[in-house]
């Protein structure tokens, strides 16, 4: 299969360009292990599990696969540090940081020869992540589902300008869910694409089966970021969305909003699918996207969609 760049495929050694999102609730052993047997990078999402699960989860997936796995530490939870510390106990040598600064724990993980990969939203922040020394940053624009960036740049003019602003990989994220989509990103420079949606609406990932039913049948218009002031995040329109919306045009405080969320909010939504109280996290692409199939079988139409998109420009 012809990619521009080896570069991500190289640093990570797998086969495909294709980096299966780390996701609060969502990626466990299960699914990370199927998008590593499938040739893809997986990554368990590290955010939603206290230390003594995320030990069982790395363990587990080891047991699913003896391809490279990864764990994504988002840096806004105060288990960051344990988190990092489980992982490292358990052997995993790939680390996706984000949603704090690329300097807090790039050099200790460098030091213990892990390969460091921070999130992005904006060159000035990539080059940030270059000088705190990542070996790849993920550029991921506002069409992205889960945490996001406040300048609102989308991955079309997002992943050209972080690509020439830095000389480290550039992973495309935000809005990627097919062939067409792929070709796209790598055309624009990137070396890789990652993927949360996409992944998330398949038989492995963890959301909850009410969820993944709705997600099937959600449209273009279906989320928005929600969240601005606090932590943006692109949720599915429910009643929960509903909800913050008003008491932030209402003015409510960081700390009124903080006590909304903290009722386990995400936990309720994509984990045990209530789907109206629940905070329910999608990209844009979910418009586009209306099956749940294996991993495997995603992989594979994928790729072919992304062959035939090539076709067309010989
Ligand atoms: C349900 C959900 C949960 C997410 N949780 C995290 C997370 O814990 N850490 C993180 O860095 N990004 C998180 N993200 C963002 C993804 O890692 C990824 O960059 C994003 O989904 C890419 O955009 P896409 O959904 O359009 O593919 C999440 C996304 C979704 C949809």
């Amino acid at each position: 299969m012809n990619f521009p760049s080896s570069t991500i495929t190289d640093l990570f050694k797998i086969k495909y360009p294709i980096i299966q999102a780390g996701m609060i609730w969502v990626s466990g052993a299960k699914l990370a292990s199927a998008s590593a047997n499938a040739g893809c990078l997986g990554i368990l999402g590290a955010g939603s599990m206290k230390p003594d699960l995320l030990r069982e989860q790395i363990k587990s997936a080891i047991r699913d696969t003896d391809r490279p796995l990864a764990v994504n530490i988002p840096l806004l939870y105060e288990l960051a540090p344990e988190q990092i510390q489980v992982a490292l106990d358990e052997g995993i040598k790939i680390f996706f940081t984000s949603a704090g600064s690329p300097k807090k724990f790039t050099t200790k993980l460098k030091d213990q020869g892990c390969t460091v990969v921070h999130v992005t939203s904006s060159p000035e922040l990539a080059l940030k992540c270059q000088d705190a020394g990542v070996d790849a940053v993920v550029a991921e624009g506002f069409e992205a589902g889960g945490h996001n960036g406040r300048d609102e740049l989308t991955t079309m003019v997002l992943i050209p300008q972080v690509v020439d602003a830095v000389s480290i990989p550039v992973i495309a994220a935000g809005g990627i869910g097919d062939g067409r989509t792929m070709a796209a990103a790598l055309a624009l420079g990137a070396s890789a694409v990652q993927m949360g949606t996409r992944f998330m609406m398949t038989g492995e990932s963890s959301a909850h089966k009410n969820y993944k039913d709705l997600l099937v049948s959600t449209k273009s218009n279906s989320t928005q970021l929600s969240l601005k002031e606090l932590v943006p995040v692109r949720l599915i329109k429910n009643h929960f969305f509903q909800l913050i919306n008003k008491a932030e045009e209402a003015g409510a405080s960081k700390e009124e909003l903080i006590k909304i969320l903290s009722k386990g909010r995400a936990k309720m939504g994509m984990f045990e699918g209530d789907l109206s109280e629940g905070e329910l996290e999608a990209g844009q692409i979910c418009g586009l996207i209306n099956d749940l199939p294996s991993v495997a079988d995603m992989v594979k139409g994928l790729l072919a969609e992304y062959q035939q998109t090539l076709s067309l420009f010989k």
